[in-house]
Parts: structure tokens; C-alpha cells; sequence
């Protein structure tokens, strides 16, 4: 066994595996401190010109949607995704929001996108770069439909940075480093971008970082350990039981109103050179 990125290899996953993530995406767009990591790039386009906008990796259509929703946006919207399910769940969800004039969902992959060059006012990779086979290619096709003095948006974690509290230290640093990997195809590829991006003629507008962080009560961290130690007892990296003490203890901090979790993410807005 190895470790298994499910969001890079969705097609080795069974229907309750890609419903799962289904729920995990969506329930992640709804949570209030990611929505407010979104809204801060997002005021930073210029949203009211931005006639196509392209979502590289869409999953469920979260992102794109919520664009669709926004009064200031008046273009139109297309996602891209490697996995039919959550292609056909993006479309229906569009569907049912009324929002299906503005937004379109397509079947496709990062490293081959198939638009003709400079399409796009901006294109955006939510957390899309942390999966992907080959992130330099993904960032080159990305650079080659957006047109001259539009925008890119790379946003992601670092996964290196996610951790939760144990009280073993040395077990909890194991547990973090077998999430990091067994989630995450490029853990380490936000703090890769600043030397990776000149090379492929981009060049960096505006970036920052925020630290999304849960002290006390958990929820963020709280559906996203449970949606993915799946994947650290598949890698077998730790042992089933260990793995399974490990989200007992975090469920428990979580009721006893005594849990710490924390992961770094990263915004890159960049533009030809
Ligand atoms: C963590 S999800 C993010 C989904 C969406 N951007 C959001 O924030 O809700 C990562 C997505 O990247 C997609 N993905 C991974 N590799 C891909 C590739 N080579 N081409 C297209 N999509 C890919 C996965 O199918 C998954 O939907």
C-alpha cells in the first residue's frame, strides 16, 4: 500500500468514497473562515469586467457557484473537472440555484485544457495545485488561456503546516506528516510557487497567507480528519487502531471543548510577465 492523493486518483474510488467527498467540499464551502478566504481574493478581481472565468479543478462547482451568485459578476463562469460525479453533482447544483445561464461544469484535465489561448479574464485553482500530477504543466496550461494583463489564482494549503494537538508529541507529528502525504499528492508546492513561477513567465502580483485555526471546538478540522484518515489507514502509514485512537481523541477534545488544530493557506495572484 502507498499513499493515494484521493482527489488526484478519484477514479480508484468507489460511490460512497466520491460521495463522501461531495459532502467534505461542499460543507468546507459553507464553513464561514474558508467563505472568508474565498471573498478576500475575490475582492481583489475585478469581478464587474471579468467576462470568462475559468475554474481549473472544479470539484463540485463551490467556487464558481458562489461567483454566480455574486451581483457584480455579469459574465459567465466554466469549471473543469477530471471526475464525472462531481462534474454531473456541480451542474445539478447549479440547476436547482438557478444560476445554470452563468455557470457550465465540464468533464476535463488540468494538464491538457482544452481552450484556445488568452480566453480568460481570470482562472482560478482552489486548492486544485496540492493535487495534481504534475503542477508545473497545470500552472503553464492555466498561464496559456488566461489572456494578457488578466489574472491567475492559486490558492492552497501548506500542507506541511497542518497540524493537530496530541498529547504524544511524536506520534501527533506522525499522524500530521501521514495526513499531509496521504491527502496530498504536492503538500509542500505553495512554498514552491515563488521560484517555480518566474520560469514559466509568470509573475507574482500579490500574495499573502492566513492561518486557518480552531481552538477549543472544531469544525473545519473536525470533517476534514474524518473525511480523510481513510486514506492514512489505506497508505498504511499507521496502523488501522492507531489511526482510529488518534480521531477518537480529537472528537473527544472537540466535546471537551479542548482541541487545537491549525493549517497555513496560501493566495497567489500572478500575471503574465
Ligand atoms: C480539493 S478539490 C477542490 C474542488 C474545488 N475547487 C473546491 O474548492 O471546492 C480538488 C479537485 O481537483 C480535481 N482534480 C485533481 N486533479 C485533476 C486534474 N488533473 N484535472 C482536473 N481536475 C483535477 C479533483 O477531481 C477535485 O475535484
Amino acid at each position: 500500500m502507498s499513499a493515494r492523493d484521493p482527489h488526484r486518483f478519484t477514479n480508484e474510488l468507489d460511490n460512497t468514497a466520491i460521495e463522501r467527498l461531495i459532502t467534505r467540499l461542499e460543507s468546507r464551502a459553507k464553513d464561514a473562515v474558508f467563505a472568508q478566504l474565498l471573498d478576500k481574493y475575490i475582492a481583489k478581481l475585478e469581478l464587474p469586467t471579468a467576462n470568462m472565468v475559468l475554474e481549473v479543478g472544479c470539484g463540485t462547482g463551490a467556487v464558481s457557484r458562489h461567483l454566480a451568485q455574486r451581483s457584480e459578476f455579469t459574465g459567465k463562469a466554466i469549471g473543469v473537472d477530471q471526475c464525472r460525479q462531481f462534474i454531473d453533482t456541480a451542474n445539478k447544483l447549479a440547476l436547482d440555484e438557478a444560476i445554470n445561464e452563468q455557470v457550465e461544469f465540464r468533464l476535463g484535465d488540468a494538464h491538457n485544457l482544452n481552450f484556445p489561448p488568452a480566453t480568460f479574464d481570470v482562472v482560478i485553482a482552489h486548492t486544485l495545485i496540492s493535487h495534481v500530477t504534475e503542477p508545473e504543466v497545470v500552472l503553464r496550461e492555466m498561464a496559456n488561456v488566461v489572456r494578457p494583463g488578466g489574472s491567475i489564482v492559486i490558492f492552497d494549503g501548506d500542507y506541511a503546516s497542518l497540524t493537530y494537538s496530541h498529547p504524544d508529541h511524536a506520534f501527533g507529528y506522525r499522524m500530521d506528516t501521514a495526513l499531509a502525504v496521504a491527502t496530498f499528492n504536492n503538500p509542500r508546492v505553495m512554498r514552491e510557487l515563488p521560484r517555480v513561477l518566474p520560469g514559466l513567465g509568470l509573475k507574482v502580483k500579490e500574495a499573502w497567507g492566513d492561518a486557518v485555526v480552531e481552538i477549543g471546538s472544531g469544525s473545519y478540522f473536525k470533517s476534514f480528519a474524518e473525511a480523510y484518515v481513510p486514506y492514512v489507514i489505506k497508505s498504511g502509514m499507521i496502523a488501522e487502531r492507531e489511526v482510529d485512537d488518534w480521531l477518537e481523541l480529537q472528537k473527544q477534545s472537540m466535546d471537551e471543548d479542548t482541541f487545537f488544530a491549525s493549517c497555513n493557506y496560501y493566495t497567489y495572484i500572478v500575471c503574465r510577465d
